[in-house]
């Protein structure tokens, strides 16, 4: 694998790619994910299994990669052994689609076409990406397989609801392709040392501020401090020291980050002034709650029979705060790199760059609400002076990655 510099500050692994594609409907999206394996600088050879043949032409992926896809054991333009060859040749494999039989003979070591035989050559990463019907995705057998796989060192992508070749809807729909090159650009640079924040302090913030009403009740929000705590861990696996102020999740602390922990946006704010000086990047993850009741009750709160009703306060806009803070410095322009987020449910893009530029920060991340709260994965815009970038629906590690990348290149500038 070599490592190329782009446009000065971004890098990328270039790498030699299998793309091993199974005999599902889905097989069409393999040509697109040959395509955007390509389009991010990889060499791409393709191997087709038979039934692969007959949902999509191998010339298709001739005029793709510009050499005829492997689909024969026994192919006489290979003076050795092709499956051998193969996987001698490749720094990593995916196999798009992974159909329930494919990924079946794949568990049991079963050698019986190119697809397979390489499979069993090959040992570095593997990305499956499955796709079939929900109930043959929901069979214990199929359950049993992907462990299996699993265990051996696969890696899936997907598979994704939605609907089906069927009509039906349900699991089993597969990853888009560039969610699948993703995944196997995850797996090439996984085992690399990842230094680039050596020497760095990250400040990151995380979860969902409390508003104490009385002893027994808060007023809170949706945030599980998913992103913030993965934002966490990938930086100090990138060499930094993390320092993450946290407000109450159920999330243990990752390895190597020095969890500070707080309730309210208050006390966040306390926490993150008295550990601003000396950062180099703060990444406010957290959900702050903008107000709070104007007085917390001494005694729990009973109730009447009429309304209730409590009059809130604002709180101090912590990022905002660092974003002014940062400008009036006597360096003024130096100082840390600010990440702010923004989540929103209406005219996400206008409504990020507004923040960029009120809090004057470096970069929003800006996301759909029902994209964001409590799950794996998450779908955001990256939003700086200079444009927009829309990434595709990733694992939080990969967004977190994403986001340090750009964090990594500010701190070049
Ligand atoms: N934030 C903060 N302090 C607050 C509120 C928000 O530091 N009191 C930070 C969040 O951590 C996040 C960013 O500001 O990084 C965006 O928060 P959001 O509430 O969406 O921003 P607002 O400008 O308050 O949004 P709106 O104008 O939509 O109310």
């Amino acid at each position: 694998m070599h490592r190329w510099s782009i446009a000065a500050c971004y890098t990328l692994e270039v790498a030699k790619v299998i793309v091993g594609v199974g005999g599902g409907i889905a097989a069409y999206k393999a040509a697109l994910l040959v395509r955007e394996l390509g389009r991010r600088g990889h060499t791409v050879k393709v191997v087709m299994t038979r039934a692969a043949q007959r949902f999509v032409g191998p010339v298709t992926f001739t005029g793709l990669t510009g050499e005829a896809p492997v689909v024969d054991l026994w192919d006489p333009s290979y003076a050795g052994e092709v499956h051998v060859e193969l996987a001698a040749w490749a720094d990593g494999l995916v196999v798009a689609p992974a159909t329930a039989n494919l990924m079946a003979r794949a568990a049991h070591g079963i050698a019986d076409d190119a697809l397979t035989a390489t499979l069993l050559c090959f040992d570095g990463p593997r990305v499956f990406a499955p796709a079939m019907h929900h109930r043959m995705w929901d069979h214990p057998a199929t359950a049993r397989n992907v462990a299996t796989l699993a265990a051996d060192g696969v890696r899936l992508a997907g598979p994704v609801s939605g609907p089906l070749a069927s009509g039906e809807s349900g699991m089993g729909r597969m990853a888009e392709p560039e969610t699948i090159a993703e995944a196997l650009e995850a797996a090439l640079s996984d085992g690399r040392p990842a230094d680039d924040l050596a020497g760095r302090h990250v400040l990151v913030s995380a979860g969902g501020t409390r508003e104490a009403l009385d002893p027994v009740r808060f007023l809170g929000n949706r945030s599980t401090g998913r992103m913030g705590y993965a934002l966490a861990e990938r930086a100090a696996a990138r060499g930094a020291r993390v320092t993450l102020v946290s407000a109450p999740t159920a999330l243990a602390i990752p390895p190597g980050v020095d969890r500070v922990d707080v309730t309210s946006a208050l006390e966040m704010k306390a926490a993150i002034d008295a550990a601003r000086d000396g950062a180099d990047a703060i990444v406010m993850a957290a959900a702050v709650a903008d107000y709070r009741p104007s007085e917390r009750a001494d005694d729990k709160l009973k109730k009447t029979g009429g309304p209730l009703t409590v009059t809130m306060v604002r709180n101090p806009d912590i990022l905002a705060e660092l974003g002014a803070w940062r400008a009036d410095s006597p360096r003024s322009g130096a100082g840390p790199v600010l990440v702010g987020f923004a989540v929103e449910t209406r005219d996400l893009v206008a409504a990020a760059r507004g923040k960029l530029e009120r809090k004057r920060v470096d970069l929003v991340v800006a996301n759909e609400a029902d994209a964001a709260f409590g799950r794996a994965t998450n779908r955001v815009t990256l939003v700086d002076a200079t444009g927009e970038e829309a990434l595709p629906e990733l694992d939080k590690a990969r967004v977190a990655d994403r986001i340090l990348d750009r964090v990594v290149a500010l701190l070049r500038r």
